[in-house]
């Protein structure tokens, strides 16, 4: 089952007198024509008694806000604002949103500008507001030097959202399969709901009985809710569900609002709604929570190791990475990597885990400096190498060609010539905010960090005992209660990893010295190889040509054949320069590296499932595909993984680390679970228990 959530329509409005947003399409206010930032803050904050609830956290805390309708972000700007003054420098605000019709951002520009006290907000929020129709779930992070903000947007019906959302409880009773957030039972809760429809009577599927009692399923004994409506429906619905409510003044001429607390339990009527099958509870692990402090050991100090490193560093995180061969020496150690995916339009898991994932990098690497730092945000040009592909290009460019964001434009060759400063002789897709990087520079830059130290040593084996983890080494024996797995294709000698289904792929870069012909090149360009403008800060500038692409190889030594195949696929991206490229024969330097690959593209990321006891409580599945998985997944209790990167480790790191720490740390997901489930260490398990291989 894949749960693709539904597509999103661009919101069509019409701006009044005054400057403010209505909805054409449910002929309904954004906000309060009054004063729409006076209202989010009297109705949701002030009924959600959040000023109070924020001072009073511990450090390190995390709190969780779920809103229905994002609509202009004020909201989510008014409570920033607040979080951000009074809440305790370590914790963590996980603001989550849904919307359907989301707003272009020329339009949420507009309607922004009427409250000048958030213009730096807003604009940091506009910088990472994916451009529109965007279909899925998509991760806003926010690094500030104070308490920390995630922002979670859910791109989709209400209804898919909440069967997204983590509801991380197995119960009987709840009205939608419950998905996890992965990490184990009951750990992610939502504090305080925002109910920010437009008004029920217009538009009901906002307001619906399944959706109160999936609220009541995520929300605990202390959770608050306020929304603008005294509708009765409304009131009705929240309290079979579970809830008590109030009706208060609402804000300037509604005479009343509701507001309210989830209800002690004895009180909660038993709700009706039949539950569908629960498919998805291997998502969820049977570990017990561990505590959030909890010391992390990393394996591996590749492009992987040191992303997770690092965000699990910014959370709060203690973290030991550990590497048999230093930092960046294994697939990670090229002088030059572009930062791309494979991009479509296409609403299967894998493109639009792509067009996340490039969303996500491209603006975590701007936003951290490390472009600069470590490589140039030059822009990628996606050659289109066959008519195919050039129609899945334009296709693409055509979703977004009214709200591009400086994302993605489909160039004639003319037009592409012109941007890369070299010639082109065909079209493709331009990307103006993706680069290129280098991975040395780089992962040094991630685990310079005052939460991370680095330990050079090669982990023979993972030993669990005494709720800790025991790692057997050349040199010494780490442990730690948490170990995250970056060892590329060697995670699979870990016995508790066998059955991941890695491939080890070869592949060899070609140092071209800077020719005279390349050197107005400004971009990098990808067609049937890749090649970057040359590397600012070597002694002896080069270009980083790639990449061969070589099955059952392990081959550690340069070869002639590979050179060969790096410069016929580059003379095919930029015809001209055939004439001034080397023979292959003469002594060019490169880099040999190993790839860590999957079939089904995706990397793995996610708890390692106890193979055993999950083939012992999952064996039904052999005879029945859609068997109801009543447990959680038995799982090795604070051991996870992170591999899988395959040829993209660039662009897909940061999303995967951000996932991982959300794992960990018990946050929202980053990717929603109906992409989770396809990052899951368990899938391959999964899979092979339906065709009888296990
Ligand atoms: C030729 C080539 C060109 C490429 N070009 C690009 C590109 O342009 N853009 C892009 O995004 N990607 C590119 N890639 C892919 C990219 O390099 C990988 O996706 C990325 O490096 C994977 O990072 P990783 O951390 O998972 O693996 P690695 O970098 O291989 O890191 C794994 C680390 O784990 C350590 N380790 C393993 N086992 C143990 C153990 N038992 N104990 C201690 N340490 C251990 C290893 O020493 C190694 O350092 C290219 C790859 C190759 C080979
Ligand atoms: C009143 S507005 C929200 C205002 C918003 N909170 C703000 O701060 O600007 C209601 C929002 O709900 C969205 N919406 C309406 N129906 C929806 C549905 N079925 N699923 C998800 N979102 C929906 C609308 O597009 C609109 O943006």
């Amino acid at each position: 089952m894949d749960e693709t959530p539904s597509s999103t329509q661009t919101a069509s409005l019409q701006w009044d007198e005054h400057g403010q947003p209505q909805s054409e399409h449910f002929g309904d206010l954004y906000f309060s024509r009054e004063n729409g930032l006076e209202e989010s803050e009297f109705v949701f904050l002030k009924h959600n008694a959040l000023a109070d609830r924020f001072a009073s956290l511990q450090p390190g805390a995390h709190f969780t806000i779920v809103e229905t309708g994002f609509g202009t972000g004020l909201n989510f700007l008014n409570c920033w604002r607040l979080w951000a003054s009074l809440a305790p420098d370590d914790a963590t605000l996980n603001f989550v949103s849904i919307e359907k019709y989301p707003l272009q951002h020329q339009a949420m520009s507009r309607a922004l500008a009427l409250w000048p006290e958030h213009e730096q907000r807003c604009a940091r929020l506009l910088e990472q507001y994916p451009p529109q129709p965007w279909t899925g779930t998509q991760r806003l992070h926010f690094q500030d030097a104070g308490p920390q903000v995630t922002l979670t947007l859910h791109f989709m019906d209400i209804h898919d959202a909440f069967a997204q959302m983590a509801a991380s409880i197995q119960s009987d009773s709840a009205p939608y399969p419950i998905l996890s957030q992965g990490f184990s039972s009951k750990t992610v809760w939502v504090d305080a709901w925002f109910l920010d429809g437009f008004a029920p009577a217009c538009n009901p599927d906002m307001w619906c009985d399944a959706l109160f009692l999936a609220m009541r399923d995520l929300s605990h004994s202390a959770s608050t809710f306020a929304t603008f409506t005294a509708a009765g429906a409304v009131r009705r619905g929240l309290i079979s569900a579970g809830f008590e409510c109030k009706k208060v003044p609402g804000y300037g001429r509604k005479r009343e609002m509701l507001c309210g607390t989830k209800a002690p339990e004895a009180a909660i009527a038993t709700p009706t709604a039949t539950r569908a099958p629960t498919h998805n509870t291997w998502l969820l692990s049977d570990a017990p929570p561990m505590p959030r402090e909890s010391e992390t050991i990393v394996v591996g100090a590749g492009i992987a190791g040191a992303h997770v490193a690092h965000a699990l560093a910014c959370a709060g995180q203690k973290v030991t990475v550990v590497d048999r061969s230093g930092i960046a020496a294994g697939a990670s150690g090229n002088a030059q990597g572009a930062v791309y995916t494979k991009l479509s339009d296409a609403p299967d898991a894998l493109s639009r885990f792509n067009l996340s994932a490039q969303w996500f990098a491209e603006g975590f690497y701007r936003d951290t400096g490390l472009y600069t730092r470590c490589g140039a945000q030059c822009g990628v040009f996606h050659l289109a190498r066959n008519d195919a592909e050039a129609a899945r290009y334009q296709r693409l460019a055509l979703r977004f060609q009214e709200d591009a964001q400086g994302f993605i434009q489909w160039l004639s060759a003319a037009q592409a010539s012109e941007r890369a400063g070299i010639v082109l002789n065909q079209p493709g897709l331009w990307l103006p905010r993706s680069g290129w990087l280098d991975p040395r520079r780089l992962c040094q830059a991630l685990l310079d960090h005052p939460n991370i130290r680095f330990l050079r040593a090669d982990v023979e084996q993972l030993r669990y005992d005494e709720a800790r983890w025991h790692l057997d080494s050349d040199s010494a024996t780490l442990s730690a209660e948490r170990v995250v797995l970056c060892s590329a294709h060697s995670t699979a000698h870990f016995a508790q990893c066998r059955a991941f289904d890695t491939q080890s792929v070869r592949g060899q870069v070609t140092h071209l010295p800077a020719l005279p012909a390349l050197q107005s090149l400004n971009t990098v360009v990808c067609g049937q190889g890749y090649l970057a403008p040359a590397h600012p800060w070597e002694a002896h500038p080069f270009h980083c040509v790639g990449a061969s692409f070589n099955l059952n190889d392990d081959n550690p030594d340069l070869t002639i054949a590979d050179h060969q195949h790096n410069l016929d696929a580059l003379g095919s991206v930029h015809p001209r320069v055939n004439d001034a490229l080397p023979d292959a024969s003469v002594s060019l330097s490169g880099r040999v590296g190993f790839r860590c690959t999957t079939r089904d593209y995706f990397p793995i990321v996610g708890p390692v499932p106890n193979m055993e006891a999950f083939i012992h409580r999952y064996q039904g599945l052999r005879h029945n595909a859609n068997l109801n998985l009543a447990n959680a997944a038995p799982v090795h209790p604070g051991l996870y993984v992170a591999t899988g990167l395959g040829s993209r480790g660039l662009a897909y790191a940061p999303l995967i680390a951000s996932l991982l720490t959300d794992l960990v740390l018990g946050r929202p997901l980053s990717t929603g679970t109906s992409l989770y489930r396809h990052l899951h260490p368990a899938r391959f398990l999964i899979r092979k228990l339906i065709r009888q291989q296990l």
